[in-house]
């Protein structure tokens, strides 16, 4: 999307304008591409939002990328919020978007909007994400007329990992491809404002991007899609593993082991702290 620059601002002065669910829909009118990437925390997700990521997405991956668990599976809604009144409270300009983790909605509609409602109360939410199409199609359609906005998830859903028998790529063969088109129009026809296709080949993606009106994000799905979502760890070099999909802009792990060493270093030999960092009255 174009609006701001992407140069980082200092915190001061006119707060940018909040990015609303309607700036997606006009930004894929547009041919623009739209930016998201997940945060956890405050730090973070300030830094994200200062230089211009559209969409900030609180996603349960931060349990298998921040608490270590094996997957998404074990985390909780207490877990989201906690994570995401820190993005929510940080965050001047970017959408911030929190994943109903699993257990917490597929039952029944009534459950998916009592999750919702604490995500966006307690939590500051601006919109919620869940995985699924057409079963689900009536908890989107629940939340959506009740003022909730929803971002639908289809390809590989990771709370489904054990189903899907492990991280394999979505809609390949041309059942499974009708199957998921029919999918993202249910989800559109129940009110979702966009949707992540996770693990999808590029010509399906793009495909299912030209039937919908509302815009898709890819991971692992394509060029074509109207923006992009990565898991910051993955984007920005901390994790140990990435998957072949995750492009690698920087390496921050690499950095982190650099200070660490330098600072353990520095305690031992006794030049940490010097005189510049000590108070000598
Ligand atoms: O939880 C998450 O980070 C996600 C993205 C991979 C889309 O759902």
């Amino acid at each position: 999307m174009s609006e701001p620059t992407g140069t980082p601002t200092s915190g001061q002065g006119t707060p940018p304008r909040r990015v609303r669910v309607h700036h997606l829909r006009e930004a894929k009118e547009r041919g623009e591409k739209i930016t998201m990437l997940t945060a956890y925390d405050a730090p973070t997700a300030r830094i994200f939002d200062e230089v211009g990521t559209d969409v900030l997405l609180v996603g349960d991956s931060l349990g298998d990328n921040f608490y270590g668990y094996s997957s998404t599976i074990p985390v909780t809604v207490d877990e989201m919020i906690h994570h995401t009144r820190a993005v929510s409270g940080a965050v001047r300009r970017a959408l911030v978007v929190a994943d109903m983790p699993f257990g917490s909605y597929e039952d029944s509609p009534a459950h998916a909007f009592a999750t919702a409602v604490r995500l966006m109360k307690e939590a500051g939410a601006h919109a919620v994400k869940l995985e699924g199409g057409r079963r689900v199609a009536e908890h989107v359609r629940l939340l959506t007329s009740s003022g909730i906005a929803v971002m639908g998830h289809l390809g590989f859903t990771p709370q489904s990992e054990n189903v899907l028998g492990g991280k394999r790529v979505q809609g390949r063969g041309s059942d499974a491809a009708e199957r998921l088109s029919e999918d993202a129009m249910a989800l559109q026809d129940a009110g979702a404002f966009a949707i992540v296709l996770e693990m999808v080949p590029a010509p399906l993606a793009a495909r299912v991007t030209e039937i919908l009106t509302i815009p898709t994000i890819g991971i692992g799905a394509g060029p074509q899609c109207d923006g992009q979502v990565l898991v910051w760890s993955d984007m920005a070099g901390l994790s140990t593993w990435t998957p072949r999909f995750a492009k690698q802009y920087g390496n921050v792990r690499e950095e982190m082991i650099r200070a660490a060493t330098a600072y353990n270093a520095e305690v031992r030999s006794g030049a940490f702290p010097d005189d510049a960092h000590s108070f000598l009255e």
